[in-house]
């Protein structure tokens, strides 16, 4: 269970207004989880805080009961629109690279699970725009994460391949149960993806919709 806890955060020079204020939220193991909300509300912000990357000004991060609070961790993964694959390096290195032992049994099965197999030694720049994105995925999930959080991972793409990488993050959540936040602008996305989506605003969340994820 990861639980954020009263997260409050402003930037520096900008003390005269939270930009998250005492936001609480738990995700249940096993959880896919949308959070959306207007450009600039602090989606990503929140994010960073989750991956420890940022510590909020206020408030803590939990996760399974233990205070990870600006612990940059490999338990909570963060993949962005840029999904910052070494160029250097083949695919297979770098969904090694993710790992703390070299496993090639778990490496051809991730490449199984985002369908990279037969590209093990193929470069970032020879992988179409999904593909990218699908290393990013396996690189995330080599480390197996406590939450992946995918911070609008498939915005640039069009409407085809969001579908296509929808449809291959479902039968991966399905296959892992990996744990997942899912941010984007546009609640379309979560449909058959997400449990429920957290609305992010000006104001503390609300819980808009709960549904099953198929
Ligand atoms: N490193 C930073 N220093 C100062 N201000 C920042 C920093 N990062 C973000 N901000 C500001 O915080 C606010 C929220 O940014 P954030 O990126 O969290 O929003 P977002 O909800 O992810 O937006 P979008 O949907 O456009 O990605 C913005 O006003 C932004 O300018
Ligand atoms: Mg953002």
């Amino acid at each position: 269970m990861i639980r954020f806890e009263e997260i409050s955060h402003h930037y520096p020079g900008q003390e005269h207004e939270l930009l998250l204020d005492t936001i609480s939220l738990t995700i249940e193991r096993g959880e896919c989880v949308g959070l959306t909300g207007p450009s600039g509300c602090g989606k990503s912000t929140l994010a960073h805080i989750g991956a420890g990357h940022i510590r909020p000004t206020g408030g803590r991060v939990l996760i399974e009961g233990r205070d990870l609070t600006a612990q940059p961790s490999r338990k909570v993964f963060l993949i962005h629109q840029e999904h910052d694959l070494f160029p250097w390096q083949r695919v297979e290195k770098q969904i090694q690279f993710a790992m703390t032992t070299p496993d090639a049994g778990r490496i051809k099965e991730l490449l199984r699970l985002v369908r990279l197999t037969g590209y093990e030694t193929f470069f970032p720049n020879q992988l179409s725009g999904g593909m990218k994105k699908r290393l990013a995925l396996a690189r995330a999930l080599a480390v197996n994460p406590d939450l992946l959080i995918l911070d609008e991972s498939f915005s640039s793409l069009d409407s085809q391949l969001k579908t296509e990488l929808h449809e291959d993050l479902r039968r991966i959540w399905r296959e892992t149960g990996t744990t997942i936040l899912m941010i984007t602008h546009d609640s379309r996305e979560l449909a058959n993806l997400a449990h429920r989506e957290i609305r992010l605003t000006a104001e503390r969340p609300t819980r808009i919709r709960k549904g099953a994820l198929v």
